[in-house]
Order: structure tokens, then sequence, then C-alpha cells
């Protein structure tokens, strides 16, 4: 289906699906057609955030070709990019691996554990691993074409999943047949509003961590946040785990050389319990304060979202931590105003921050970014401000 809209923008929703994506955008009058299942149309990249937005295709045009060797010809001589500025290429076939991760990996994770036996991945090839194959020799081609006659371009190529500078274009070819697609590209400096919506990871999705030694998966969350965020958990970083047990998350934190306060009613397991580098608190999350400024808040609490969402607005409000990954629990559709407040609210207290559904979560939503330097909570909040840098 060609863009119903010039110069429309192609937006990819959360788990492969466009629901949650058609329903908040809807609640906030932006108008969007469904281009196929996990795919919107809208005129333009939405105005403000949008947790269940993947991966934005601003000015997405459709594209045909009947070999790979033609795509790759195709896509050199759309190529038309900033002499020698970086850029960076995302070819992908769409719903690439999240749909097929996401059933059993939980329970797969627990065999593991048990079994002690050796990681095997989460994913099995889906309907259109084929494509994604495609996906990938159709990159390899184009990069023969640029070595052959555009080295300056090749040069310039930037392969990283850093977060994103003014000088950064992005190539985009969406796969949606074999021999069709969707190519969007962003030229450097990309307007603020494009570059807060635009994933660093290739079709937004993260291939969930695989790791049998944390004691739940809930690991994977935190890993996938720090992609998102483009901060990674340091040596020395001092951070509280709020609802800590059994202790993924704290396992993460201690694996980076980070020192962990671990709030929750029950204990971790006992490996963790035992690490030099975990204090363990037994209290309740809402109310324990801590001693001093950290530098991270990692919250996974089971708990209203409103509830949660106080809670960070408190710790950021007093200047507790510097950083924050926190998730919140929807109870489904009903809790689609929740995530208002949450722009509201967080617009003068953090920057940057993001919202999203990660590719580990299920029914919950990530928020994940870092204090405003001079706490402004007085401040009116600005719908999208603060959202620089990908999802
Ligand atoms: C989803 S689990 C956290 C999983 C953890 N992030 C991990 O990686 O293993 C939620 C935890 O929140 C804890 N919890 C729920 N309400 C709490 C409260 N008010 N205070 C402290 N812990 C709480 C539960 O005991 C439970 O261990």
């Amino acid at each position: 289906m060609p863009p119903p809209f010039v110069g429309a923008a192609l937006l990819l929703g959360a788990g492969g699906r466009h629901e949650a994506l058609l329903a908040e955008l809807g609640r906030h009058g932006v108008a969007a057609e469904v281009a196929a299942p996990g795919r919107l149309w809208t005129p333009s990249v939405p105005a403000r955030p949008c947790a269940f937005l993947r991966q934005v295709l601003p000015e997405a045009m459709e594209l045909r070709a009947p070999s790979i060797s033609a795509w790759a010809e195709q896509l050199s001589l759309h190529l038309d990019l900033p002499d020698g500025a970086p850029w960076r290429l995302h070819v992908y076939a769409e719903s690439e691996v999240e749909a097929p991760f996401r059933s059993g990996a939980r329970a797969a994770h627990t065999a593991r554990r048990r079994d002690g036996g050796p990681a095997r991945s989460g994913s099995s090839p889906g309907p259109t691993a084929a494509w994604s194959h495609r996906a990938a020799l159709i990159r390899e081609a184009l990069l023969g074409v640029l070595k052959a006659r555009r080295r300056h371009l090749l040069r310039a190529l930037s392969d990283t999943e850093a977060a994103w500078t003014d000088s950064e274009s992005l190539v985009q070819l969406l796969l949606v047949a074999p021999d069709q697609g969707y190519l969007s590209i962003t030229r450097a400096p990309a307007p603020a509003q494009i570059a807060a919506w635009l994933s660093v990871l290739p079709a937004g999705i993260a291939v969930p961590a695989e790791d049998p030694r944390p004691p739940s998966r809930a690991y994977t969350k935190l890993i996938e946040a720090e992609r998102r965020f483009g901060r990674r958990i340091s040596p020395g970083d001092v951070g509280v785990d709020l609802g800590a047990s059994p202790g993924g998350w704290s396992f993460v934190a201690l694996q980076r050389g980070a020192q962990v306060i671990a709030v929750d009613r029950s204990p971790l397991v006992p490996e963790l319990m035992a690490h030099p580098g975990l204090q363990f608190v037994k209290g309740d999350a809402f109310s324990w304060r801590p001693p001093r400024e950290v530098d991270w808040l990692w919250c996974d609490v089971i708990a209203a979202p409103e509830r949660t969402l106080a809670l960070l607005v408190d710790w950021l409000q007093a200047g507790w931590a510097r950083h924050f990954v926190v998730t919140l629990k929807l109870r489904g559709e009903m809790d689609l105003p929740v995530l208002d407040q949450v722009v509201e609210r967080l617009g003068g207290l953090a920057a940057p921050w993001w919202m999203c559904q990660l590719s580990a979560n299920k029914g919950e939503v990530c928020l994940f970014g870092s204090r405003r330097l001079a706490p402004a909570a007085s401040r009116s909040a600005e719908p999208g401000e603060g959202h620089v840098g990908p999802l």
C-alpha cells in the first residue's frame, strides 16, 4: 500500500502489533491508518511520546525490486546523503524476531537455570525468517555496490548502537515482501522531533540477552533499557534496586561492577545475598529512602502504575538518583491515561527520558532516563520535552 499522506511516516508498533499504538495516537487526535498488522501510516512523526512506538520511518517511500542485486542498485541510486558525514544503515524485514521470542522465553530461562544447560536461543524462525535473511543479503549487496562505486559513502557508514548525534543520517529499508519494501532516509541534522523517535536499534527491536545465570528473566529488561538509553551501568556506580527479588536486575548491576542496595520484602537468591557488592534491605519500596544521592534508581515493583509514577516523581524531585529505569505495570487499555500523566510529570523533572514498551516487556512499559540537572518541579511540563535521542 503506498503512503496515504504526502511525506507520510510509517510507524512500527511495539511487539509487532499496532492496536495499542493506534489507541495511544487516537487519544491525542493523531490521524493514523493501518498499513498492515503492526504498521501505521501517520501524516508526520507524532509530536508527543508514544510508549508503543517501536521505530519511525519518516517520509517512507514504497520501492520494489525483483532481486537482491536490483535492490542494491536501487538503494544506491537513492542514497543522496551529506558528503563525508556519518550515516547508519538499517535493513530489516517486518517483525523480524520479536513475536517468536515472546512465546516460552520465560519458561525456557527457568528450565535452563534448573538444568544448568547451555543457553539456547529464545527465538525460533518465524514466518519472515527468510525475508530477514534476504534483508541481510540486500545490505551486503548494497555495501558491495558502494565499495565499487561510492567509496566515500562506505567510509562514512557507521556501525554502532550509540546514541544519535546531530551529524548522523539514517537510511532504513523495511522489507515487507521479497520484492517490496519501504525506504526512509533521515538526513542530518534530523529535526529534534524526528531524532527523538528514531531508535538506534534496527526496527527498534532488541534481541533479548540470553544468559542462564541471572535468577530471573527480568534481567533482560534492564539490559535492554541500557541499550535504548545509551547509558550503561558503570563500575563504581551505586544503585538502589526497589522490588529486587529474586535478583535479575541486581545481578546485572553487580556484573557491571556497581554497588547495589536491594530493597524488597523477600530476600534475593542466596548467591546474591552473599555478594559483597550487595546490601539487602527488607522493607517497603514506597517508604524506604536512600541515605544519600545514588547514581541509579532501578524499580521493578509490581504495583499500580500511578503509585510507581508517584514514587519516581518523588525520587526525581528530591534529587535522590541521577538516572532511572522504572517499570510501569499496566492493567490494559484502562491505564493509557497514566501514560499522559508520565508525559506531564516527567517533562520538567527528567532529560533526556524515554517511555517505551521494551521488547522484553509484556503488559508493561519502561521509563528510563536522567534527572534534570537543575530539578524544576515547578516548571510546566511540555509534551515531548526532554526526548532527545533514540527510543
Ligand atoms: C517483578 S518482581 C522483581 C523482579 C526483579 N526485578 C528481578 O530482576 O528479579 C517484583 C518484586 O517486587 C516486590 N515488591 C512488591 N511490592 C513491594 C513493596 N511494596 N516493597 C518492596 N518490594 C515489593 C516483590 O516482592 C517482588 O519481589
